[in-house]
């Protein structure tokens, strides 16, 4: 264990500070399973937020959209994502036992259907896509698509079936998270992380708003949107993530109007992503705007109008449901839409980050890939595509490979 104390001076900090092996910066999902499978594999893990469990997850509607989500160039991101959506029901299963709570996991499928020519055209290409890159999809008529889903509009002009893509709850598994950590003997420190400690050109903890430092021998910025905001992180070394905004509405399919929708259901209305989720609790999360806004969090007139116009024309019978909950949330995207996984170029520093539209599904590879890194040194050949020296190493031709090989080689 690092147990390297910090003067004050350099810190600023008042408190003594208190020794972990690890320090995880952010408590939304991506930082809870890298501290939960790190404490299980025997590290002394700490967490700093204000909120764990909060984040963008509070704001998701929990699509594991492996396939559906597929774009082109992206073949990499469907790797992980893949690996991912397959250790799904054994990690969910893992966590339900460890917490004692349940994640609202459903393997119900998913529909994406076509409402006019343009959109059957960009669906049509999507199977391809799916069929070149081998990946179980069937296109449906029309008709094939009410008879599965009955509530949909008769002008559905086609539609893809994706039998693999499925959800969970994703304030449900914020929850399971933070009590798996717990039980497995987390430490939370409920404030926000403000400055990095640097000790010998090594990250060494963090001093956090309540002015407590807390010491670590490795640090995990995992911070979401905010990861790269951190202070005292070297700006060649901050993670390159901003923030995309998307707002959601939910509604509560009430149980007379049950089985409302009985998949995941997803449509391009006009050039837009739309997806409506349906909870076996009857809600009914219709998601999601993307708006590269800054920090702005406002929900807005014209997003909740834009997502229950389209959602109408999908799905005419939505204007019956009452309307529970409106919400925003930050995405944390990165240059590429893939996360930014491993060391980075200031030993002892790591990042889990940029995970973008895909947290919630990437969720169980992170926690195992972060936690393998910690425990070993080593991040696993799988998850090697997406270190965060990909973009600092860009900045200087023919140095990628090198400070990627020394990034694993510390
Ligand atoms: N994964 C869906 C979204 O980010 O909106």
């Amino acid at each position: 264990m690092h147990t390297e104390t910090h003067t004050t001076a350099r810190t600023g900090a008042r408190t003594r500070p208190r020794a972990a092996d690890v320090l995880v910066v952010g408590g939304g999902i991506i930082g809870l399973v890298t501290a939960w499978r790190a404490a299980q594999r025997g590290l002394a893990v700490a967490v700093a937020d204000p909120e764990p469990g909060g984040g963008a997850a509070r704001v998701a509607a929990g699509m594991l959209a492996a396939v559906t989500e597929l774009h082109y160039g992206e073949e990499r991101l469907l790797e992980l994502s893949l690996a991912s959506a397959r250790r799904y029901p054994q990690f969910v299963a893992e966590l339900e036992e460890a917490s004692g709570r349940e994640v609202g996991h459903r393997a119900c499928g998913t529909l994406a259907v076509a409402l006019d020519a343009d959109d059957r055209a960009e669906l049509r290409e999507l199977h391809a896509l799916h069929r070149r890159t081998g990946l179980d999809s069937e296109w449906l008529t029309g008709r094939e698509c009410r008879r599965l889903e009955p509530m949909l509009a008769p002008g559905v002009r086609g539609g893809l079936r994706v039998g693999d893509d499925h959800q969970v709850d994703p304030r449900r598994l914020g929850a399971a998270l933070v009590a798996a950590c717990e039980r497995a003997g987390v430490v939370f420190h409920r404030s926000l992380a403000e400055r990095l400690t640097v000790v010998r050109d090594r990250a060494a903890g963090a001093v956090l708003a309540d002015g407590t430092a807390v010491a670590a021998g490795q640090v995990v910025l995992a911070a979401g949107s905010l990861s790269g905001r951190l202070g005292g992180v070297p700006p060649e070394v901050l993670p390159p993530v901003r923030p995309v905004k998307g707002q959601v509405v939910r509604l509560a399919v009430p149980p007379a109007y049950a089985p409302f929708l009985s998949r995941n259901l997803r449509a391009v209305v006009r050039g837009c992503h739309l997806y409506l989720v349906p909870r076996e609790s009857g809600e009914l999360v219709i998601g999601a705007t993307s708006e590269e806004q800054g920090w702005d969090t406002t929900v807005t007139a014209g997003g909740v109008y834009e997502l229950l116009r389209d959602a109408h024309e999908l799905l005419p019978g939505i204007t019956e449901l009452p309307l529970v909950e409106t919400g925003a949330g930050l995405r944390p995207g990165s240059p590429d839409n893939a996360p930014l996984l491993g060391p980075t170029a200031l030993p002892g520093l790591h990042t889990a980050t940029g995970h973008y539209r895909n947290g919630v599904l990437l969720t169980p590879v992170t926690g195992e890939v972060m936690a393998e890194l910690l425990v070993t040194g080593e991040l696993p050949e799988h998850a090697r595509a997406f270190l965060p020296t990909r973009f600092t190493a860009a900045a200087a031709p023919g140095a990628r490979a090198d400070a990627a090989t020394a990034a694993l080689q510390r």
